[in-house]
């Protein structure tokens, strides 16, 4: 499966913050936003890694985490000249996608949780054609609505609808058969002139192939699209590591799946050795070695993976 984060957008509802740099590069307590969703993905298996943004700011990811091979990975770059919705994603990826499955992710979207590991990798190992992430919340009329039968079995969508039917937001994480590119290229705008993936979605449920997975009680999902919950999103971020674990820490998860070598990871780390996350990676690599390299296939059983924030 390849993966795609969505990173564009005007970020005006961060402004004064993003007049100066993309949203998804803020800091959300101690890491870059963009950080968070890319470390989803990798906690999902996912190797091959689009991230899409507007053409002056493509660069600047790339300064940050450049192609992927200190993680690991791969990553690549495709410039989003007009905004034009969630699904454009899915066209500029085109090629990339080839034949392949795609989990398409937003970039300020924040997941949180024991055991999402091993959902996410549930989910992604038995998807078949469109499957999306379900997960409750108080004010549903600001979402995609996923409305669902006592079988799970989804019944309706709605983008966010006056009267919900359902108090079930559609995350920020989608995962699609090569199909979707094709549905993405024939949808029209909505009223707020964007194409929605929603509409998409819909095609999909259409067909009886959209899949829901519920997140639960016991996760935090959270995008950080505003002052309020930008600030939100790096306090739960510095609570969930009083543990002294970090969450979306990309070299430790690169070490734990095995993509990076024990030295790799020291080397980083002594890179920003006078700062906390510096000394984090630091101390995991001189941690014993039987708390080391884990077979990524079986790495939701990793005793420590607790340490990458989604065991
Ligand atoms: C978009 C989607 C919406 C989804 C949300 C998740 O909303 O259109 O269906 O629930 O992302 O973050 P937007 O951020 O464009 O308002």
């Amino acid at each position: 499966m390849k993966g795609i984060i969505l990173a564009g957008g005007s970020g005006s509802r961060l402004a004064p913050s993003t007049d100066g740099i993309n949203k998804h590069l803020l800091q959300v307590y101690d890491k870059p936003m963009i950080y968070y969703p890319l470390s989803v993905l990798m906690l999902g298996g996912i190797k091959e890694i689009m991230i899409i943004s507007t053409p002056e700011e493509t660069p600047r990811f790339r300064e940050l985490l450049g192609d992927g091979s200190e993680l690991g990975i791969t990553l690549q770059y495709k410039d989003q000249r007009e905004p034009k919705g969630i699904p454009q994603a899915l066209t500029i990826s085109e090629d990339f996608i080839g034949k392949d499955k795609v989990a398409l992710m937003l970039a300020d979207n924040i997941f949180y949780g024991q055991g999402f590991t091993t959902l996410l990798r549930n989910a992604i190992k038995n998807h078949s054609h469109a499957t999306v992430f379900g997960y409750r919340v108080k004010d549903p009329e600001r979402f995609g609505v996923v409305e669902f039968d006592h079988k799970q079995k989804v019944i309706s969508l709605e983008e966010k609808p006056d009267e919900p039917r359902s108090d079930f937001a559609v995350t920020g994480l989608y995962l699609y058969d090569h199909r979707a590119v094709n549905i993405a290229k024939k949808l029209k705008p909505s009223d707020r002139g964007e194409l929605e993936i929603t509409d998409l979605n819909k095609e999909y449920l259409k067909w009886g192939q959209l899949d829901v997975e519920l997140l639960g009680r016991g996760f935090a999902w959270m995008d950080a699209g505003t002052h309020e919950s930008l600030f939100e999103a790096s306090e739960f971020v510095k609570i969930t590591q009083r543990q002294g674990f970090k969450i979306a820490c990309l070299e430790e998860i690169a070490y734990y799946l095995g993509y990076i070598s024990r030295d790799q990871l020291y080397e980083r780390g002594k890179t920003m050795e006078k700062n906390d996350y510096g000394q984090y990676l630091m101390e995991i690599a001189d941690r014993p070695h039987s708390q080391q390299y884990w077979d990524p296939d079986s790495i939701d059983q990793h005793p420590m993976l607790g340490l990458a924030g989604n065991e």
